[in-house]
């Protein structure tokens, strides 16, 4: 498609595109700590609370990426292919791979609502069925790392966008000053 064209309607991130990602994030994330730090029995009650906000998050997040299965909504697609490329790159110091949009976003992202979906959906399933509390205990307790690890990524692509960016400023200086 040439680069004057303009994007199809349905791929476009809109304001309120953005804005409900904004809010299934912020949602999730408040349910998923106060789940998190409620498992307890004696806080039992907000932790079913808690528990089902995530879930309902997580049922809304799919089912608009079911409805709209191309744009900013649509559900991670991770490529192999894309990812050992990006890589590659940023292994040989390739600034241009460093500044842009990681493909590992797409696995993370597919990690998160797999994860943290199992130990929502397991939870419910436990609410009702006792003997599969044990199950959504090792689950609640196997998202907690997979979480940090996103917010780890999220800072550490966050820091190599930076350090793209001092490059690219303190070679465009090195120009202006070089003869
Ligand atoms: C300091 C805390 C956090 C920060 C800074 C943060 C930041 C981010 C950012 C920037 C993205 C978008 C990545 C992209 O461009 O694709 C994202 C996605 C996501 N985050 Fe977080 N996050 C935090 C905490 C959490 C917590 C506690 C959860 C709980 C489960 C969570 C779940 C998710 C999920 C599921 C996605 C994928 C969203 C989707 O594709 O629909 N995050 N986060
Ligand atoms: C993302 C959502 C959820 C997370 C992260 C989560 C996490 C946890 C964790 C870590 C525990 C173990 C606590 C401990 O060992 O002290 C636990 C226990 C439990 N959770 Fe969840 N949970 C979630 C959703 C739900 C939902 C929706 C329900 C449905 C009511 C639920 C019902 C239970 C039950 C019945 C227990 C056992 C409590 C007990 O020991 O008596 N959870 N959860």
């Amino acid at each position: 498609m040439g680069s004057t064209e303009p994007r199809p309607t349905n791929t476009r991130r809109t304001p309120g595109r953005l804005l409900f990602l904004f809010a299934f994030h912020a949602a999730l994330s408040g349910a998923f700590i106060v789940a998190y730090l409620t498992g307890d029995e004696d806080t039992y009650a907000m932790h079913q609370f808690a528990g089902y906000t995530a879930l309902a998050a997580l049922a809304v997040r799919l089912l608009a990426g079911v409805l709209m299965p191309v744009g900013p909504l649509r559900l991670p697609r991770p490529s192999q292919a894309a990812t050992l490329d990006w890589l590659r790159r940023v292994a040989s110091g390739d600034a241009r791979a460093w500044g842009q949009r990681s493909p590992l976003l797409a696995w993370m992202a597919l990690a998160l609502l797999a994860v943290v979906g199992a130990a929502a959906l397991s939870g419910a399933v436990a609410d009702v069925f006792v003997p599969m509390e044990k199950l959504h205990e090792a689950l609640g307790e196997f998202s907690l790392p997979v979480v940090l690890a996103h917010v780890a990524l999220v800072v550490a692509l966050l820091g190599l966008k930076k350090v793209a960016g001092w490059r690219a400023r303190s070679n465009i200086r090195h120009e202006v000053i070089a003869p």
